[in-house]
């Protein structure tokens, strides 16, 4: 258990305390094809692969990870058929991963977390643990464990064994020589690719830092097949998580951002402490020609704040460009695990925006999606899946009540974009991880699957609802405790049929 919290006078709540405690704890034991018992009905047409990465690893040797992003990924499999569901978990086995088990302690410097011994223990060490802890998607035949600042992890989707990273037949080499390749042999690879569901691309991104920074830029096919490398500099230093492809464009919103390389490199602070993004300064909007040679670049004046996530972007028949993203006024400064939970102050946080972007006049519209949207949190957002750049009515997500003073984020959103309507399902102290759509035929929006954390039951649910009402239709208990997540996907079964 977690022993170096503040008190519980500093957090939102004591309760809220109690359960992050139990949302960050290690976990201990690895699950193969456990059946699960299901209350409800499990409608027979899910009928797929659930798979969810998120850190579930907290500590090493006794020593705490400082920051959420830090803990060893760690996939969970929900086999869902016939009514019945069937549940795995394993950690993603890297090499810093192997290492460090091997030693006992912790050997290598992550994000938010310095080694032990101050400047001499981290001294000029710029190498990074990758911890593959950030997304888990399925395309071309591969299941990679995705981590932003490095190459993902492929796994093995049967058994959840890793092997090894993906470098997409060499496409990944780093190719800028030097420090560089030898900081990062693999270039990074975000943890948001972008699937486009007409011609089965997936679009990605990696941010290199150094002089110049740089945006690495990957299309792969449906087949695995990755295209030459793009890339495109930056006049700045920046951090960027998501972006937005439509059928014009790749877009991406830019903070102003500052690192302060001394005090990184010396081990004076974590990387994430060196980090300064100025969120009262707009961002940038870059958008680039989503076909390589098929225009200029444009730049925008954005909005001031951070974003996240984009939850959809598609192109008006005039040219403008439509994003509807999650917008923090202030940039959620995690650099203690706990102020995850403390209560932030205004404009911290998450909401869901509108951008209407107009490349000719050069301007950004802020809007509002609807009044319940101004006052509740919204993060992890998702959306049917479509040819990429098709408009989508409906967005769905985490969010909490308006009274929630802290980005403890309870509930299940459902946002239809045209009215404004907002519904919602809400849990209590409960934490709600991203949902996870299966579509159903036609009309039919199918269900939301979610793991929820059971506050004070030392478990995690899988919740299965109906998408069109958020109407609870199924739950499963798993057996145990599955720690805060970040995101995954779901595959249908057909799609793993036949894949090598
Ligand atoms: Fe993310």
């Amino acid at each position: 258990m977690p022993q170096d919290f503040p008190s519980p006078m500093d957090l939102a709540s004591a309760d809220m305390l109690r359960v992050l405690a139990q949302a960050t704890a290690t976990v201990e034991t690895e699950y193969t094809d456990v059946a699960l018992s299901v209350d409800g009905t499990l409608p027979a047409a899910i009928d797929g692969l659930l798979f969810r990465n998120g850190p579930g690893r907290f500590e090493r040797g006794g020593r705490r990870y400082r920051h959420p992003f830090d803990g060893d990924g760690h996939i969970t499999k929900l086999d869902i058929r016939d009514g019945q569901a069937r549940y795995s978990n394993r950690f993603v086995r890297t090499r810093e991963y192997l290492e460090e088990a091997r030693a006992g302690r912790m050997l290598h410097r992550a994000f938010g977390t310095n080694l032990p011994g101050g400047l001499f223990g981290n001294f000029f060490q710029m190498r990074f643990k990758n911890a593959a802890n950030t997304s888990v998607r399925w395309h071309g035949g591969r299941l990679l464990a995705l981590w932003e600042g490095g190459p993902p992890h492929r796994l093995d989707p049967d058994t959840l064994a890793t092997l090894g990273p993906e470098d997409f037949g060499g496409r990944l080499e780093n190719p800028f020589g030097g420090l560089s390749r030898r900081l990062a042999p693999l270039l990074p690879f975000s943890a948001h690719p972008h699937l486009d569901h007409g011609t089965g691309d997936l679009y990605n991104f990696g941010l290199v830092s150094g002089s110049p920074n740089r945006l690495m830029l990957y299309r792969i096919h449906r087949d695995g097949r990755m295209d030459p490398l793009r890339e495109h500099g930056l006049k700045r230093f920046s951090f960027v998580h998501d972006f937005a492809v439509t059928r014009k464009w790749l877009c991406f919103l830019l903070p102003q951002a500052d690192f302060d390389v001394p005090k990184a490199v010396f081990g004076l602070k974590t990387a994430v402490g060196s980090l300064k993004i100025a969120t009262e300064q707009p961002m940038q909007a870059l958008l680039l020609p989503r076909e390589p040679g098929a225009g200029r670049p444009v730049v925008l004046t954005g909005p001031s704040g951070f974003v996240f996530h984009v939850a959809q972007a598609f192109d008006e028949d005039d040219g403008r460009l439509v994003l509807d993203v999650i917008r923090y006024g202030l940039y959620p400064d995690f650099d203690d695990f706990t102020d995850l939970f403390r209560a932030p102050p205004d404009g911290a946080m998450p909401r869901l925006e509108r951008l209407v972007l107009d490349p000719d006049k050069h301007s950004c519209e802020r809007l509002s999606p609807g009044a319940d949207v101004d006052t509740h949190a919204f993060e992890l957002p998702i959306s049917a899946p479509t040819p990429l750049g098709a408009p989508r009515r409906i967005l769905y997500g985490v969010g909490a009540p308006p009274e929630r003073r802290a980005p403890y984020l309870t509930s299940i959103h459902r946002l239809d974009t045209e009215t404004g309507q907002l519904t919602t399902r809400d849990f209590g102290l409960d934490l709600t991880g991203e949902p996870m759509l299966v579509p159903g035929d036609g009309d039919d929006e199918g269900w939301l699957l979610s793991l929820v954390l059971r506050a004070d039951q030392g478990r995690t649910d899988l919740v299965v609802l109906r998408a069109a009402d958020l109407e609870i239709v199924a739950t499963a208990a798993l057996p145990h405790a599955v720690p805060i997540g970040f995101h995954g996907c779901w595959v249908p079964r057909r799609e793993l049929a036949g894949a090598g």
